[in-house]
């Protein structure tokens, strides 16, 4: 799909983007390298040039000279009558070796399969001809998972039934319905800063305004902020990660949740919580569901972290009303969700304690491992250690991440910049590293950074030559 980036869109995602370099030049190389980190997707078509030239305030005799440059250099395919479109030439995709042609891929923060699933996975095939009398379309959900899907909820002191559950192909799938379904054009959509990039990716697809309220590793979630933007600004839904929030690890406290659950709740904003991470506990403990402090709030599920990526379950609990609503709109974007998955669903659920306790033990050495190493090889950067979740999420105070990536890239190891989390162009000076890798990955990964780590420096455009591929 070519998406359209408009002239106000890549002013804010361009930043700061002069250096010392003629405009041309640190112009087409900030574009390259929003490109290469993934924050424009190939394929995207750029605004024409007379618009961004007024969106940048710049002549249109540059933004021609930077999307020529880009053009040379292969990043730009210009067509007469249909624009400019951005495209990554095979060298730059790493079409060489195995997974994306990096040796260390630490771009997705997600584990391996649970050992369960195999095993799960055959019980499904075994029950398979009990269903195939059945047409096999299944908008809502088997009976039996929205049954142990609202029973987990109980578990946790929300009470719940089953016809306030739909069953979704994971929590990507689930958050396009309801964005559809609850947005209409023109509207504001809140979402943390830090945020869950393919959620910002899905907003902005749909041509939502974005506000944002910040996350802080050392004082948690601006209420005082998300308070603000709500009465201002009215949006209709507002999209949060309360447990184990990506990429930070965090959780909300039980006064922070009873607080934007009311707040939200009086000025007529819908929270889209989402839960893909709540159940990647290390060492907290228990937390009261977001739900639990309003019965307006949508709470998204899955267990892609849990139990594996591969399995595409997941789910969406909601007031009955909105539940109705979701089942009217989801003819448009798919036909069900495949009935095999859900019965692994199923028998995976009815377990989650011991899926759950052994996720926990993997998570914890992982977490642990990645924080000595990065104390061995990186002593300068101050590490936050996170009670959850699947990722550290660095201040490097000093590098610009940008830069590094790309550097990274050139040895072999994928990571995703720290802006690709934020609005605007936020965090350039941060990480995101997943500890969910094998011990000895982890280890090499880090001793990558360690050396890149004494060249890149703050500026996102000057980086290492060799990153300039
Ligand atoms: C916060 C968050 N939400 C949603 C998703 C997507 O989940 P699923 O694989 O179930 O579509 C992810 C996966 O990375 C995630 O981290």
């Amino acid at each position: 799909m070519n998406s359209f980036v408009t002239g106000r869109r890549l002013a804010r995602e361009l930043g700061e983007w002069r250096s010392n370099a003629p405009a041309y030049r640190a112009l087409a190389e900030r574009i390259r390298v929003l490109l290469m980190d993934g924050r424009l997707s190939s394929g995207a078509k750029l605004p024409a040039e007379r618009e961004l030239s007024q969106a940048l305030d710049l002549s249109r005799t540059t933004v021609a000279a930077a999307y020529s440059k880009l053009r040379d250099d292969g990043f730009l395919d210009s067509v007469r009558g249909s624009g400019s479109t951005l495209r990554l030439p095979g060298r730059e995709r790493g079409e060489h070796g195995m997974h994306n042609g990096l040796a260390f891929d630490f771009t997705k923060a997600t584990a391996p399969a649970y050992p369960g699933i195999q095993a799960a996975y055959a019980d499904a095939v075994a029950q398979l001809p009990n269903y195939l009398s059945h047409d096999g379309f299944d908008m809502v959900g088997m009976p039996d998972l929205r049954e142990t899907i609202a029973q987990h909820y109980r578990d946790r002191g929300l009470p719940t039934s089953a016809d306030q559950i739909m069953v979704t192909i994971g929590a990507q799938h689930a958050l396009n319905l309801v964005t559809r379904t609850l947005y209409s054009p023109g509207e504001r959509i809140m979402v943390e800063q830090p945020t869950y990039p393919h959620a910002l990716d899905t907003f902005t697809s749909m041509g939502a305004r974005i506000l944002a309220f910040p996350v802080r590793q050392d004082g948690g979630w601006d209420l005082a902020q998300a308070l603000l933007q709500i009465r201002r600004a009215a949006p209709s839904m507002a999209f949060l990660m309360p447990d184990f929030h990506n990429p930070t690890g965090m959780s909300m406290s039980i006064q922070e949740r009873e607080y934007l659950a009311a707040a939200a709740a009086r000025e007529g904003t819908v929270l889209v919580v989402d839960e893909t991470t709540a159940l990647l506990d290390i060492d907290r403990g228990p937390m009261p569901p977001m739900a639990s402090f309003s019965p307006s709030v949508l709470t998204l599920g899955s267990l892609g972290k849990i139990a594996w990526g591969g399995l595409r379950v997941g789910w969406i609990r909601g007031p009955r009303d909105i539940m109705a609503q979701l089942l009217r709109n989801r003819p448009a974007m798919d036909l069900g969700t495949p009935l095999v998955e859900q019965l692994v669903a199923t028998t995976l659920l009815r377990d989650l304690p011991s899926m759950m306790a052994s996720r926990s033990l993997d998570l914890r050495r992982g977490r642990d491992t990645l924080v000595s190493l990065l104390a061995e090889h990186l002593p300068q950067w101050k590490v936050e250690v996170p009670d959850g979740g699947l990722s550290l999420w660095i201040n490097t105070e000093t590098i610009s991440s940008s830069a590094l990536a790309l550097a990274a890239r050139a040895e072999g190891l994928g990571l995703v910049p720290g802006p690709r989390f934020g609005v605007d162009g936020a965090f350039e000076r941060y990480l995101r590293l997943p500890f969910c890798y094998r011990d000895e990955q982890m280890r090499d990964g880090v001793k990558i950074l360690g050396r890149l780590g004494q060249h890149v420096g703050s500026d996102p455009l000057r980086m290492p030559l060799q990153a300039v591929i």
